[in-house]
């Protein structure tokens, strides 16, 4: 069986957690698109876990993890992420790690640049500044550096001295800044390719031949529906396929190998960085739900935007997505409200929509409909049956399920690996 999990709002809707469930009878988990930007967040008894390139998978012993070629892998950070887990007892070898000859590298000019042109920008994205805008641009504009290319010192050094060459000017002309010596980056990313080395290969030809051996295959979305390059809220959104179209090029596995697409959003709605958000709460409301559903970037330690559930939003992310399932994850953080609102619809300028308007101004001017619906106002976190739930939270859940209209499998009710209701 190979599944996929994405998330099917603006990201953080505790993909990690759910990956690390369902990792435990898979053989291999992919990462298919994103780059650092990510951070996966799994807590097993005491020990707190952000994931932000290695697949969430690699907690458990024996698992393969990959990092497919859709990935923009930034050396210095994946290192970074390595060495930590090493010093907390995890080791991590070729066997257990793969990552795809032909991903792309993030550079310190990606990074800078990611910095600088949000600084120039009248309205900013508020991007995590982690370099995958400009690094996933050189790949489209064909002057990437891919980990095939690190590997071999030749091809690197070309390449990097053609990319300073325009890039020193660049920076100097339109930033005003100085721009970056060859020796310097050459030395440094030189020491990250001998120690990755071993775990650079052919990703596709190996998940591939895991598929064909009979191994499952769970594929790790990162970011969400709307932060789709393509399907999201055009321009705040991150630079590449986070919808599951992203799996096949991203991995290079052919969708005809995906038996299942499992969704993950949270019970109500969160965004960081800039950009529409129609069923935002006012600021009393988002300061208590914020507070209780420790709403704070894992990567950049931000504060999340916070909102209602919005099921204008889950429709279109389940039709493009073709979702099969999905996991409603942190209901647990409603338990004390004494009224929930679902957002079924929008109405702007007197016009009703049922489905997501791409246009910029409908979005940022959309009222949301609401139905409100009683609170259980009661905790739930040690509830492990549906049947159990109070009957207004399984209404709650019935209705989003729904208003979605996908089976609702999973109700994450704590953020403890075994806090959670499968249906
Ligand atoms: P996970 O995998 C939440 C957001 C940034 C910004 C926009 C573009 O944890 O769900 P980028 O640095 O990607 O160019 O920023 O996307 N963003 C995320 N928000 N969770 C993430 O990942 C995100 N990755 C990017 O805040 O609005
Ligand atoms: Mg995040």
């Amino acid at each position: 069986m190979n599944i996929v999990v994405v998330g099917a709002q603006w990201g953080d809707e505790g993909k990690g957690k759910l990956i690390d469930i369902l990792s435990k009878d898979v053989d291999v988990t992919v990462r298919y698109q994103g780059g650092s930007n990510a951070g996966h967040t799994v807590i097993v008894g005491k020990e707190h876990y952000v994931f932000h390139l290695l697949p969430s998978a690699i907690l458990r012993k024996g698992k393969v993890c990959v990092i497919g070629n859709g990935v923009v892998v930034d050396p210095k950070a994946l290192l970074e992420e390595m060495d930590g887990l090493q010093k907390r007892g995890i080791k991590i070898s070729p066997r257990q790690l793969k990552i795809a000859v032909n991903s792309h590298v993030v550079m310190p000019y990606h990074r800078i640049l990611d910095g600088l042109r949000e600084k120039m920008r009248e309205h900013r994205i508020g991007t995590t500044g982690r370099g995958i805008g400009p690094c996933y641009a050189d790949k489209v504009t064909r002057c990437g550096i891919r980990m095939i290319d690190l590997m071999n010192p030749r091809v690197f050094s070309v390449k990097l001295k053609d990319n300073l060459r325009e890039k020193n000017e660049y920076f100097k002309k339109v930033f005003g800044q100085k721009g970056f010596a060859f020796e310097g980056i050459y030395n440094e990313y030189m020491a990250y390719a001998r120690r990755l080395k071993p775990y650079v290969c052919d990703t596709a030809l190996f998940v591939n031949r895991s598929i064909d051996d009979k191994k499952s295959v769970l594929f790790e979305g990162a970011q969400g529906a709307f932060l789709d390059i393509d399907f999201g809220t055009y321009p705040y959104v991150t630079s590449s396929n986070t919808t599951v179209g992203g799996v096949a090029s991203g991995s290079g596995v052919a969708p005809t190998k995906i038996d299942k697409v499992i969704a993950a959003v949270k019970a109500y709605t969160t965004r960081v960085g800039e950009g529409p958000f129609p069923t935002e709460f006012d600021h009393k409301m988002e300061e208590e739900i914020r507070a209780k559903g420790k709403e704070f970037g894992a990567t950049t330690g931000r504060a999340r935007r916070c909102g209602w559930f919005d099921s204008v939003l889950v429709r279109y992310a389940a039709i493009t997505g073709g979702f099969d399932e999905l996991a409603i994850m942190k209901l647990d953080v409603l338990d004390e409200l004494k009224t929930i609102r679902l957002c079924t619809s929008y109405k702007y300028k007197g016009k009703i929509f049922t489905d997501y308007p791409h246009d910029y101004e409908v979005l940022c001017g959309a009222k949301p409909v609401y139905v409100d619906m009683p609170g259980w106002q009661t905790p739930i976190g040690s509830i492990r049956e549906f049947r159990k739930l109070p009957p207004k939270a399984r209404d709650y859940i019935e209705r989003m399920q729904e208003l979605v209209g996908v089976p609702i499998t999973y109700i994450s009710i704590g953020s403890e690996r075994d806090e959670i209701i499968v249906r």
